[in-house]
């Protein structure tokens, strides 16, 4: 078991007399920033003039440029996208870091992937939620937590840790308990769920619908056994509620028999080839560099994956089914990330 902190082992006080700057007001940012203010801390905010600053402004936040908050902040929390942060941190931020200041991120992409590299004396930290932030700022409210993972660097000063594990308790995340991690194991976790797990369940499903179609089943019946029955949603529930292996008991006898005796097959060896090389991208960086200079195109592949997925038979289906979805995703609650 890799060490867990909760609140009672964790002392806010270290943040008391710093101050605390918020980078972006988006999904982390505004939950983060507001339960940051709600445990007794008053953050800066660092935002440009678009939509976000505005939000910021409505919740009573005073909002600055970036770079004034990275001039007055000890602690910095990194909180707009991965992919924009190299450039804002280079030409907003990097100038004005002076040495014993604290750079916190919410994942480990910049670090590990060396595009962020603070200066000597300034201390890197993350402090990951396992949640998108809407739910962290409700959890908060709640009074309950969420799971997070906690790094400092090699070579950092300790404290950077403790700074670390305050954050995590300043916006909720002990009250169900922080895992020490590292920036490497966050990106591995994260990057290799988002190329392999969900990819992986995206296309059986995709599978799964063009061999019904093709076996003469109706294409909006198996659209709505496939997701919008919400079938889907109530195992994944049940997968806490029972159990991972668990909820297989509230299936039917023939259903459980069927998965457990027919699960090994559905993992042949090229898939294990697809699978190792999905992590060796990640590892070794060829994904980074990847994703970088498709970026740097202007993202012409990504703008084809999207044209190429949603012209699939069961966008089509799914479009048919627009006013059942609409009544299944009222049980649901709004989308989230
Ligand atoms: P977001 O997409 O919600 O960020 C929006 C914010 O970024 C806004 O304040 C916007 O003004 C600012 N921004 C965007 N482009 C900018 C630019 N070019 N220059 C200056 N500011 C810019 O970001 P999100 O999703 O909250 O992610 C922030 C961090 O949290 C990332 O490191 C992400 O990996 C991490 N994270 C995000 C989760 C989520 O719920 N989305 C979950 C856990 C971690």
């Amino acid at each position: 078991m890799p060490r867990m902190y909760h609140d009672q082992d964790v002392d806010l006080s270290v943040l008391s007399g710093h101050t605390i700057g918020v980078i972006g007001y988006g999904n982390q940012g505004r939950a983060q920033a507001l339960n940051i203010r709600d445990s007794g801390f008053e953050p800066l905010i660092g935002n440009r003039d678009d939509p976000y600053r505005d939000t910021a402004i409505k919740d009573n936040f005073v909002v600055h440029a970036i770079s004034d908050v990275a001039e007055r902040a000890a602690i910095l929390l990194m909180l707009i996208p991965d992919e924009v942060q190299p450039q804002v941190y280079e030409s907003q931020i990097k100038p004005h870091l002076k040495a014993g200041d604290v750079l916190c991120f919410a994942s480990g992409y910049n670090i590990f992937y060396g595009t962020i590299e603070p200066p000597a004396g300034v201390g890197a930290i993350m402090v990951a939620p396992r949640m998108i932030g809407a739910a962290v700022r409700d959890l908060y409210t709640r009074r309950l937590g969420f799971p997070c993972l906690v790094a400092g660097r090699e070579g950092d000063d300790p404290q950077c840790l403790s700074i670390a594990l305050a954050l995590a308790r300043a916006i909720g995340a002990t009250r169900l308990g922080a895992f020490q991690s590292s920036f490497r194991e966050e990106v591995v976790i994260d990057l290799f769920a988002e190329q392999m797990l969900w990819p992986g369940i995206i296309k059986l499903c995709l599978l799964y619908f063009e061999k019904l179609v093709e076996n003469g089943c109706d294409p909006e019946i198996v659209a709505t056994e496939l997701h919008l029955s919400g079938e889907f949603v109530e195992i994944a529930k049940a997968m806490i509620t029972h159990g991972f292996f668990g909820q297989l008991k509230l299936h039917s006898q023939t259903s459980q028999y069927g998965q457990l005796s027919r699960m090994e097959r559905m993992a042949p060896a090229e898939l294990l080839t697809c699978v190792n090389i999905a992590i060796q991208e990640i590892i070794s960086g060829r994904f980074h560099t990847e994703w970088t200079k498709e970026q740097e195109a202007g993202k012409p592949n990504m703008k084809r994956l999207w044209q190429h997925a949603l012209e699939h038979p069961l966008a089509k289906s799914e479009a048919r089914l627009e006013a059942l979805r609409k009544i299944v995703a009222r049980s649901y609650g709004p989308a989230s990330d």
